[in-house]
């Protein structure tokens, strides 16, 4: 028998599976504690993803040195006001109306209300803007200058060395230690944001218009690049790899990128090869040294060299050289090279070793 109205909902709760759940959630929800360990592991978990290749917080670089201290200030500065407001609301909270000072009250109201946060704010606002003008200064003439264009969804990147010829290539950027580089930023289609979080600011690449950044990376190493400004489908799969080396390293690579690409050694790359040639694969992409003169898409002469491909997309394996090649846009949602799936399997292989090869 039901005797009560609780006992009335338990019976409904049993009879309608959704109010049951509904019912379950509550309880759940009535009974969740979130004990102090778990908000201290929580954080120590989060607290390494501050690093890595691609984080504003650790620095590997001057201009993103100065970044990051304004980063920590600024956090200082917020931390310090929400202690004090806090503060101010449980001291509001506790103490009884009657026994207030009121003189006090006033004193609180203009102080904390209008002067610390004006002091405060001010402070930030100086401290802020201060960083501007240098991070926005070209760098000093004579040095290594690279334009970089943002296009659907993969980078451009032409190498104007001081007193040299001028070399395009395409989705990696590799950089001497302690030297100034100017960048040059250009997009033919929409809007993209060249951003690399470990050594400087992000700046947005404008179609007709040219941006410039200068930066100075202080640590050897890789770290990682990205488009910051959402610009289609596969904004999120715009990235780079930037290569930091040592002076005599990296003027060994540009002089090698400068070369034409060597003619295939096995037979199955030359079979590639002349598959790249017959498909239109040469129709968007340049190969130095062959007849493949494209420039619609990325220039491919020693892409076997990268670090990854398809922009950051995809490992730089033999393997995942023919996903991409057979499969574009399940890797790379709505981007403009065709698939080619209809080739046969061994066709695919041969032009996936033939582009490994080209280092
Ligand atoms: Cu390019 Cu987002």
């Amino acid at each position: 028998m039901i005797a009560s109205l609780s006992q009335a909902r338990d019976f409904v709760a049993l009879c309608d599976p959704l109010a049951r759940r509904r019912a379950d959630n509550a309880r759940r929800l009535r009974t969740v504690r979130y004990p102090a360990w778990l908000i201290v592991l929580t954080t120590a978990l989060l607290v390494p993803g501050c690093g890595g290749v691609q984080s504003a917080l650790s620095p590997a670089g001057r201009e993103a040195g100065r970044i990051a201290d304004l980063f920590w200030w600024m956090t200082g500065g917020a931390i310090i006001v929400w202690l004090a407001v806090i503060g101010l609301t449980i001291y509001a909270a506790r103490v009884q109306s009657e026994a207030r000072n009121h003189r006090r009250d006033r004193f609180l109201i203009i102080g904390g209300g209008v002067l610390v946060p004006t002091v405060v704010l001010t402070v930030l606002l100086l401290y802020g803007l201060a960083p501007i003008p240098a991070l926005l200064a070209p760098a000093p003439e004579g040095s290594l200058k690279i334009v970089v264009s943002g296009e659907q969804w993969w980078w451009r990147v032409r190498y104007l060395p001081p007193g040299g010829q001028p070399l395009e290539m395409a989705n990696e950027i590799r950089l001497p230690v302690g030297e100034p580089v100017q960048f040059q930023l250009e997009s033919p289609d929409v809007i993209h944001s060249f951003w690399i979080p470990s050594l400087a600011g992000k700046m947005d690449m404008i179609p007709g218009r040219v941006t410039y950044l200068a930066l100075q990376p202080a640590k050897t190493g890789v770290y990682r690049g990205a488009c910051a400004e959402y610009c289609g489908t596969s904004h999120a799969m715009m990235n780079f790899y930037v290569e930091v080396m040592e002076k005599e390293d990296f003027s060994r690579w540009l002089a090698q990128q400068a070369q034409p690409s060597q003619p295939p050694a096995e037979t199955i790359a030359a079979r590639g090869q002349e598959l790249f040639l017959t498909n239109g694969c040469n129709a968007c992409h340049t190969v130095r040294g062959t007849p493949a003169r494209g420039v619609i898409g990325p220039d491919l002469t020693h892409v076997g060299s990268r670090l990854s491909i398809a922009a950051g997309t995809l490992p730089n394996e033999p393997d995942d050289f023919q996903r991409w090649i057979a499969h574009t846009t399940e890797v790379k949602p709505a981007v403009l090279m065709p698939a080619f799936y209809m080739l046969p399997p061994e066709d695919l292989r041969a032009l996936a070793t033939y582009l490994e090869g080209l280092k």
